[in-house]
């Protein structure tokens, strides 16, 4: 166990340049199962994250070779069809090879996923999305259990919410499913549009690719291919609101702003200057931020994964702010970290209220996951004295290379072993 010590009252000045998506790069991973032979993924972020998702395609027989940014998967013509809990439970996003083991094996057994910091975690889209294609599945002793020997077959599935795993699991599985599969009320993140590309390249027939109503005519067989994953956007937005919270000039390379159209928009609000820059944008920030509401929604609107950096930046800034969470149960529960900062956050369900106040103080805080890690980290930025983070780990999951590029940006930070680990 490792923690950050981060001197505080640091403006970030310098460049950052953005890896791969993780969510999408964990999910092309997924959808090479779909097909037969090589896949070549560029752009694949050194995460945590994607080294768990490599060892559950070796165990379900992928040979895997990775090359600075690029990953080759070699998938044979048959795969294991089982992911057991001590990989799903490191990783929740484990449960995307559902879809394209049932589609490719007929059969799968997944362990569940479970709840985690952020709050429940439910599958019941994926599975009742999955029995419309003619799957027999079931959760049983902590396992979904599909199975579809003659195949699976085109449905009309309505999702009661545009939730991005179930989408992803049933657009993998209706790519070799016999006829026409309709998903309405798609959720269609960045990362799912990636996802839609590298499979039409594969041969999937895919249409409304961008929309809410994704139209899949299964085919018989999907080739490899070679794909470059998008830029992360919540790491771009990360460092994009970093700046507007410590201060100072941040040049974020391949990023991509129409994927931050909303986040950036509302930094612009706060007080922020953005403008475009080569292959991305450069943030600025001058002054003392403005307060500025947000409520998280699926893309387009604003991402629950970047709440907890607003909130932070809410902490530092003139007036009060609202902010309202609506995709996460348990997405607020970092505040009381935040408040150990000085931070004024009240909590009520899905809403949260912060005056700002002029200056946070540095203490002793924890990471509890990967995103209010990055908050907590930013938030250190900007207070008096020094902060120490520990559950690293988390940030590990998400953040490439996160103590180099703080360092590169000019601020002081040191990893350290966890000594209260150690005992
Ligand atoms: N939900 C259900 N039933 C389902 C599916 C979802 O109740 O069958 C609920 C979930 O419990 C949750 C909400 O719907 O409360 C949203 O879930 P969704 O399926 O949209 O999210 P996810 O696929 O589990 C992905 C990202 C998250 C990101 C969310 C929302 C990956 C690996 N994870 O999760 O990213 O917050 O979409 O955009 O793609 C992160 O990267 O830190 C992260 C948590």
């Amino acid at each position: 166990m490792e923690r950050l010590r981060i001197q505080g009252r640091s403006h970030l000045v310098g460049e950052v340049t953005v890896s791969g998506a993780k969510n999408s790069a964990l999910k092309l991973m997924a959808a090479a199962l779909l097909a037969q032979g090589t896949t070549v993924l560029h752009e694949v972020p050194d995460i945590l994250d994607v080294r768990y998702m490599g060892e559950l395609l070796q165990r379900l027989g992928c040979r895997l070779d990775a090359d600075g940014g690029t990953l080759r998967i070699d998938v044979p013509s048959s795969i294991e069809y089982e992911a057991d809990y001590d990989l799903v439970r490191r990783l929740r996003a484990s449960i995307t090879v559902l879809g394209p083991l049932v589609a490719r094996c007929g059969r799968a057994k997944v362990a569940l996923p479970g709840g985690d910091s952020i709050g429940s975690r439910g599958v019941g889209m994926h599975v009742a999305g999955l029995a419309r294609m003619g799957a027999d599945i079931r959760v049983e002793h902590g396992f979904v259990v599909a199975e579809a020997s003659g195949g699976l077959h085109g449905s009309t599935i309505l999702l009661d919410f545009p939730s991005v795993g179930a989408t992803e699991n049933l657009l993998l599985a209706a790519t070799l499913a016999k006829g026409t599969t309709v998903i309405d009320n798609a959720a269609r993140e960045p990362e799912i549009v990636d996802i839609a590309e590298m499979l039409s390249r594969m041969g999937a027939k895919i249409g409304g690719i961008g929309t809410s109503l994704l139209e899949i005519e299964g085919v018989e067989a999907l080739a490899p291919v070679e794909h470059t994953v998008i830029p992360d956007r919540m790491v771009a937005g990360t460092w994009a609101i970093g700046a507007a919270i410590a201060g100072g000039r941040v040049a974020i390379r391949n990023a991509r702003a129409d994927h931050l159209e909303i986040v950036l928009d509302k930094l612009t609000r706060a007080g922020a200057s953005i403008q475009p820059a080569a292959t991305g944008f450069e943030v600025r920030m001058e002054r003392r931020p403005q307060a500025v509401d947000i409520v998280t929604l699926p893309y387009p609107g604003f991402p629950t994964d970047l709440q907890p950096m607003m909130v932070t930046l809410a902490a530092v800034s003139e007036g009060t702010a609202m902010v309202t969470e609506n995709l996460f149960d348990g997405r607020f529960r970092f505040v009381q970290e935040l408040a150990r900062l000085g931070a004024d956050v009240r909590t009520d369900g899905h809403h949260a209220v912060i005056r700002g106040m002029p200056l946070l103080s540095g203490a002793p805080v924890d990471a509890t996951d990967i995103r209010a890690g990055a908050a907590l980290v930013l938030a250190a930025l900007a207070a008096e004295g020094e902060t120490v983070v520990s559950g690293v780990h988390h940030l590990d999951r998400g953040y490439p290379d996160l103590v180099g590029v703080l360092h590169r940006l000019g601020a002081q930070v040191m990893r350290e072993p966890d000594a209260e680990f150690r005992r």
